[in-house]
């Protein structure tokens, strides 16, 4: 395997691996990408204050979040269609997750599905949901979940509809994609991509394949496009609590009062999330209204902040600002493009190493020890 030093390295070699097309659904964000971009920069307006003097001879990364402990404070994503980008896709997310101790969490529109992700990788595992207009549909998913063991349920907010990503429109994403001329040539020069694409079973949405006759990409796609429910309300996110009957987060709070209400209503944890600047652009970075968050929700539930996350540095003031873990999703899917299953392994390794010398660095041997006053706003 190629030497991956940071986190950016991965993007380069996906890049190179596979077709542009992919690359750029991963890579791209809305309309002018301003929120995409933000999320990770508005990082550098906060600083750390290290602390001297203090007993760092063994650094414990390990946490709990929702109830589930794991051995450090970074938690997988949950990204569609993980195949289109290597042909083990979501198995190989929550392998990687489960060998690192963290959660994987799976995309309601994944290339595995529910059971057999769950059969691929013994670790924790939440699922994602996006409410759906036939509800039945999600009863099945609650029932699956429970089955299968999942730790957790996690419910997207930010997605009444897709955001404008305009890499996607110019590429021609979609179902079936645009085969220009310029695509298939594009495809062409990516040998092991196109090797492996068409030695393995074809990419599908599998969790809404048992649903319908026709089971090619075309049908499911529209089929789950209608399925989008635009008009999701709190009752409905109750509703799915109730059935679940576990730990349950709300996905894609930007705002404290939103928020608050999360924690009000009973919810486990809000996840401070943009959507990694996929859906409305000009929003805020996450890291940016997370202390604001953090105050509304007063210790009622969890905050956990998600995306833009690139360092352990990011992390680091994350949890400094009171949260009490961190989810990204792009770079492990970069891991993934660019080296399979050993590419996620080694993005969280270098996540995990970047941590623990980061930690010792402040000054603080354990995720508890983190305080308020380790950050500060430039
Ligand atoms: C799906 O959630 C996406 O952002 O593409």
């Amino acid at each position: 395997m190629k030497r991956y030093i940071n986190i950016s390295d991965f993007r380069k070699v996906a890049q190179k691996k596979i077709p542009k097309m992919a690359f750029d659904y991963i890579d791209g964000g809305a309309d002018d990408e301003v929120t995409m971009a933000r999320s990770s920069s508005a990082f550098d307006h906060y600083a750390l204050c290290p602390a001297v003097l203090n007993d760092v001879s063994d650094i414990d990364l390990s946490t709990t979040v929702m109830g589930t402990k794991i051995d450090m404070p970074l938690i997988i994503s949950p990204t569609a269609q993980a195949r289109i980008f290597h042909h083990t896709g979501e198995r190989s997310l929550a392998k990687a997750a489960a060998k690192f101790g963290t959660i994987y969490t799976l995309s309601s529109i994944s290339s595995v599905s529910i059971e057999d992700t769950a059969k691929a990788a013994g670790g924790p595992k939440w699922f994602q949901i996006y409410v759906m207009n036939d509800r039945q549909i999600l009863r099945d998913y609650i029932q699956k979940c429970k089955e299968a063991g999942y730790a957790g349920l996690c419910l997207t907010v930010d997605v009444p509809l897709t955001g404008n990503r305009e890499r996607d429109i110019i590429n021609g994403t979609g179902v079936p994609p645009k085969f220009t001329a310029r695509n298939v040539f594009n495809i062409l020069s990516k040998p092991t991509w196109l090797w492996n694409r068409l030695t393995n079973p074809r990419v599908s949405m599998s969790n809404i394949e048992p649903y319908l006759e026709n089971k090619d990409m075309g049908t499911l796609a529209k089929f789950t496009a209608m399925q989008l429910s635009k008009n999701v309300s709190w009752e409905d996110a109750l509703w799915m609590k109730e059935e679940w009957g576990g730990k349950f987060a709300i996905k894609g709070i930007m705002r404290a009062d939103d928020a608050r209400r999360a924690a009000e209503a009973g919810f486990d944890a809000v996840i401070v999330s943009n959507h990694g600047g996929r859906q409305l652009d000009q929003v805020a970075a996450p890291i940016e209204v997370l202390q604001e968050i953090v105050e509304a929700v007063d210790g009622r539930c969890e905050v956990i902040l998600d995306g833009g996350i690139r360092r352990g540095t990011d992390i680091l003031k994350a949890l400094a600002m009171g949260a009490t873990a961190c989810m990204t999703g792009r770079p492990f899917l970069f891991g993934l493009a660019a080296e399979g299953q050993a590419g996620v392994e080694r993005a969280l390794e270098i996540f995990r190493n970047e941590l623990e010398l980061d930690m010792l660095l402040l000054g603080r041997k354990d995720i508890k020890s983190i305080r308020s006053s380790d950050v500060r706003k430039l």
